[in-house]
């Protein structure tokens, strides 16, 4: 075939079946793109939120399909959507290469206009925490308004974490997994337990025996390296972009969103590096 003329095979006729718009309904997408003032950074400043939200869906698509996979007691399957999790949170890291071209002064021209729409009010967002265990039920309080979103919130809030999971799962293999942890209050907290810590130190000694779970934490440890780099590459672009005025949302701005490089999902994960 002679590549001049391929081009010219391709199909051209979609009176009578989908097109590529058709089936991603492009005009839908570009139809969300709705920048409210004239400034040049608004459609970067759209773009870049919209394509961190459509990674966020698809973040909490595969975490909760590894959950259900982990709730039968399978490992393995969960895997690959674990490092998917991984790959697509590298991309909304990188995403902030791309932000951090707007200037204080760019933002500035747009910025009243979104009032106290914030990161802070992503359902998603909040999601991928509760998911991975980072529960607060103050944080169910800007989707009140809305129960579709509001109420799977709770739900997840209330349900066990990925890391619930993976510790019935290494009760499971007769490691001691106390009950107070196993039968815990989801909705609070998740605070380091020293058994717990016993248990992973034995996971990370014996690795032959344990190989399943000891591949299941490594990932895990993955999935919170990178969501940690994404807020501290979140936090430095928002100070070299608002400093430290009060953020949109409400909050301190970087001095709450400092507070949150804090946060530690797998304690006892993290323990164990330490102890080994
Ligand atoms: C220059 C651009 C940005 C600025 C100045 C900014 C600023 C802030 C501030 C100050 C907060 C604290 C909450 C509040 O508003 O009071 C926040 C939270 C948040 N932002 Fe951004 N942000 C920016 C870009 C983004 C982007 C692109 C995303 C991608 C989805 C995002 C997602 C979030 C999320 C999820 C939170 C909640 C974090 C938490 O509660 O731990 N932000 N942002």
């Amino acid at each position: 075939m002679n590549d001049k003329n391929s081009a010219e095979q391709a199909y051209s006729d979609f009176t009578r079946s989908l097109s590529y718009g058709d089936y991603l309904h492009l005009d839908g997408i570009h139809a969300a793109h709705q920048p409210i003032t004239q400034a040049h950074d608004e459609h970067l400043f759209i773009a870049v939120h919209h394509v961190s939200e459509v990674w966020l869906g698809l973040i909490v698509r595969e975490i909760q399909a590894a959950m259900k996979l982990l709730e039968q007691g399978i490992t393995d399957a969960p895997l690959k959507m674990l490092t998917r999790v991984v790959r697509a949170q590298e991309q909304m890291t990188n995403a902030w290469e791309v932000l951090k071209t707007m200037t204080p002064s760019d933002y500035l021209e747009f910025r009243s206009a979104f009032g106290q729409a914030s990161g802070f009010q992503s359902q998603n967002y909040r999601m991928v925490e509760f998911l991975l265990g980072n529960r607060n039920p103050v944080m169910l309080r800007p989707h009140a308004h809305r129960p579709d979103l509001h109420d799977p919130l709770k739900a997840a809030l209330e349900g066990p974490s990925v890391y619930d999971l993976a510790l019935r799962l290494v009760a499971a293999r007769g490691l001691n997994i106390p009950d107070e942890v196993l039968q815990r209050n989801y909705a609070e907290k998740y605070t380091l337990n020293e058994a717990v810590v016993d248990a992973w130190i034995a996971v990370y000694r014996d690795t032959d025996t344990y190989w399943d779970l000891y591949e299941l934490a490594e990932k895990l440890m993955d999935v919170e390296d990178n969501f940690r780099r994404w807020r501290f590459n979140h936090v430095t672009t928002v100070e070299r972009t608002i400093g430290f005025k009060r953020g949109s949302g409400g909050t301190s701005g970087v001095g709450y969103l400092k507070q949150a490089l804090n946060i530690v999902l797998f304690p006892e994960l993290w323990e164990v590096r330490t102890r080994l």
